[in-house]
């Protein structure tokens, strides 16, 4: 039988705050062949997500098909916006949600990894996040600011992560990140600079498979997901004619499920993948492959029939 078997793997899934979204999805695929699992979660979303872990809230989520319930490893504050504690501005460090953290940035979250399980400790890395504070604005009133705060977190934290988390990684080692199709066609709507971040995203991850493939032997993708009412992509504020969208128009009709995004990712991250790298693969329903809208006008077919 051939199967995904993630045994004696340990994965890092950063963006994972509750169980709406595609980081928890993978986490638990991921878990379900067989990995331990960590996850890195933003500080202003920690206490929300530990305390819903501690009163049950997400029991019935995290429960696996052999009847146990995934307990992540470790859950590491990151955020992705900082490659080192010394980037954090000091009153946000300072502030509520940070004082009492160990360092967030990337960099800190790498020591911890290191520490906690040591070279080689870690075989796979999830990057499952993103953020643009003007994404309800169009391009053409998206400021510097809000631009380069979409790219920053949003594409160049993958960067950063391959760049301090990669020398931490066996050879075969793999990393993931999630993209969106606003990358290459347009989505009116997304805006902000997050179509420019997710172009970033798949361009970066054709170059550093490249580069951390002949550095460090390990594999850099990203998967391309159909839209999905997540709590990130719900503050987008349309999501669910996005995706009534894709469901009238793509060859797959039924809306797509984070579990179909997980077993992809699992999939990827797995030894069975062990020649993909520098790849966005699709997870849309066949969405992407569509030249023309079907629910607008009659298809050839269609057409053909009357
Ligand atoms: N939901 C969709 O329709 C869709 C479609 C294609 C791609 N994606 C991508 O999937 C990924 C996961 O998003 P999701 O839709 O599952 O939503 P989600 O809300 O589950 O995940 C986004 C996560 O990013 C975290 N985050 C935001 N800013 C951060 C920061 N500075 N540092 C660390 N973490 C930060 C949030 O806390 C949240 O946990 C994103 O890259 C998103 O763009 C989503």
């Amino acid at each position: 039988m051939l199967a995904i078997d993630l045994r004696g793997k340990r994965a890092f899934v950063a963006g994972v705050a509750d169980d709406g979204g595609f980081g928890f999805a993978i986490a638990k695929a991921l878990a379900e062949a067989g990995a331990k699992v960590s996850v890195g979660t933003w500080p202003p979303a920690l206490g929300i997500c530990t305390t819903m872990l501690e009163r049950g809230k997400l029991d019935k989520s995290l429960e696996l098909s052999s009847g146990d319930k995934l307990a992540f490893e470790k859950i590491y504050p990151l955020d992705a916006d900082f490659d080192t504690e010394a980037d954090i501005p000091a009153e946000l460090r300072q502030s509520k949600r940070y004082r009492d953290l160990p360092d967030p940035s990337i960099q800190g979250v790498a020591e911890r990894l290191r520490a906690d399980f040591g070279e080689g400790g870690v075989d796979i890395v999830v990057h499952s996040l993103a953020n643009g504070p003007e994404v309800k604005k169009p391009m053409l009133e998206t400021s510097r600011k809000g631009y380069l705060a979409a790219i920053g977190v949003s594409a160049y934290s993958y960067i950063s992560m391959v760049q301090r988390l990669a020398p931490l990684m066996p050879r075969g080692g793999a990393f993931l990140a999630l993209t969106y199709m606003a990358s290459e066609r347009v989505i009116p709507g997304y805006g902000g600079g997050m179509s420019s971040a997710k172009a970033a995203l798949e361009s970066d991850t054709r170059t550093l498979s490249y580069e951390a493939g002949r550095r460090w032997g390990v594999r850099v993708n990203t998967i391309s997901a159909g839209p999905y009412a997540s709590r990130a992509a719900s503050a987008i504020g349309f999501i669910h004619d996005m995706i009534a969208y894709c469901s009238a128009n793509a060859p797959l009709t039924d809306e797509l499920e984070a579990h179909e995004v997980g077993s992809t990712a699992a999939f990827l991250c797995s030894p069975l993948a062990s020649a993909i790298t520098g790849t966005t693969v699709y997870v849309d329903k066949g969405y992407h492959a569509m030249g023309m809208a079907v629910a607008s006008v009659a298809s050839p077919t269609e057409r053909a029939a009357k």
